[in-house]
């Protein structure tokens, strides 16, 4: 009998090809939690779970679909998926890691840039009619933040980080860095996370978020950032305390910001953060173009096939499920 795939949202039915014959798919709309949408039956008969960064894989979940074998996820961050679990069980945990690092790089330093030089506040300008013949321009006029020749510094120097390391070299921009694990970077100067939150005029995360990066910029640390810095974050809203950055900004501390996520998203409308007129905010979009997309799929496929045909997945974040 075939196995049972859930696929937790619609993808392109032509990217889905190699799973026919393979599997049977059971494609959800992802308007309810996995939970909720399938029914308890429907949860115990299914082999194998492709999901996106939005379903939560916990615990109770898990619990109800005794007969899992795969978890391929349309991401590379897998802080959705209770992967410790997972691997208790043996249980392979895919995930879409390299193709979207350019693109991702890309988003961090269009967010960087157009803090700086408040690009969607000037937008927003425009757009409400503010710009006047008596406001044309004055050498005061909407002044922004040098970019070219500042000191940017990066949290995380896996692929991304080192991305956005080479895109800063273009603009003569001194790049330091610090990662969890040491890791030494060409064209990066390695230094204490103190060292660089106190040196950089741009700081930019990216770093995966665990249970050590909950809040690794808290108030205490965004206290000791370089007066007038600019924050940018393409990694996940947690690692940054929301309302501690909301009172940096406002106080006049930090300039401004670049968020490409959140603690919770959607972000809430009452969210301090969506006040200051030099935060600019985008909807978690960091490697959202058409190609990227379209590979991250097919890598999250492919990972699903895999699991299927009992080989193991070519992306997967426990490999050593493998090894018991
Ligand atoms: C991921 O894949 O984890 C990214 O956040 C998507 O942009």
């Amino acid at each position: 009998m075939l196995k049972k795939v859930v696929i937790t949202q619609p993808l392109p039915v032509d990217r889905l090809k190699s799973l026919s014959g393979q599997c049977t798919m059971q494609v959800l709309d992802g308007s309810q939690p996995l939970a909720e949408a399938l029914s308890r039956d429907e949860l115990s008969a299914c082999h194998g779970v492709i999901c996106l960064l939005t379903d939560a894989i916990d615990p109770p979940l898990l619990e109800a679909m005794p007969n899992l074998q795969f978890v391929s996820s349309v991401s590379v961050g897998v802080d959705h998926i209770d992967v410790e679990a997972l691997t208790r069980r043996s249980i392979p945990v895919g995930n879409t890691p390299g193709v979207l690092v350019d693109t991702t790089a890309d988003a961090a330093f269009a967010l960087l840039l157009a803090a700086a030089r408040r690009v969607a506040e000037g937008d927003r300008y425009i757009r409400d009619g503010q710009w006047h013949p008596e406001t044309r321009w004055s050498p005061d006029f909407f002044l922004g933040k040098d970019v070219s020749g500042g000191t940017l510094g990066i949290i995380g120097l896996g692929a991304i980080g080192q991305a956005v390391a080479r895109r800063a070299a273009g603009f003569n921009m001194k790049v330091i860095g610090w990662t969890p694990s040491g890791r030494e970077v060409p064209g990066v100067d390695s230094v204490s996370l103190e060292e660089l939150l106190l040196r950089s005029d741009f700081v930019s995360v990216h770093l995966a978020l665990a249970p050590q990066t909950h809040n690794l910029l808290d108030a205490a640390k965004i206290a000791t950032m370089k007066p007038g810095a600019v924050l940018v974050n393409t990694a996940r809203g947690g690692i940054v305390d929301e309302s501690a950055l909301a009172a940096a900004l406002d106080s006049g501390h930090l300039y401004a910001a670049g968020l490409d996520v959140f603690e919770r998203e959607p972000i809430e409308a009452s969210n301090p953060l969506l006040q200051h007129p030099r935060v600019v905010v985008v909807p978690h979009i960091g490697s959202a173009t058409t190609l990227t997309r379209a590979k991250m799929v097919d890598i999250a496929v492919n990972n699903a096939a895999s699991a299927l045909l009992g080989q193991p997945m070519p992306h997967c974040v426990n490999p050593e499920v493998y090894a018991a």
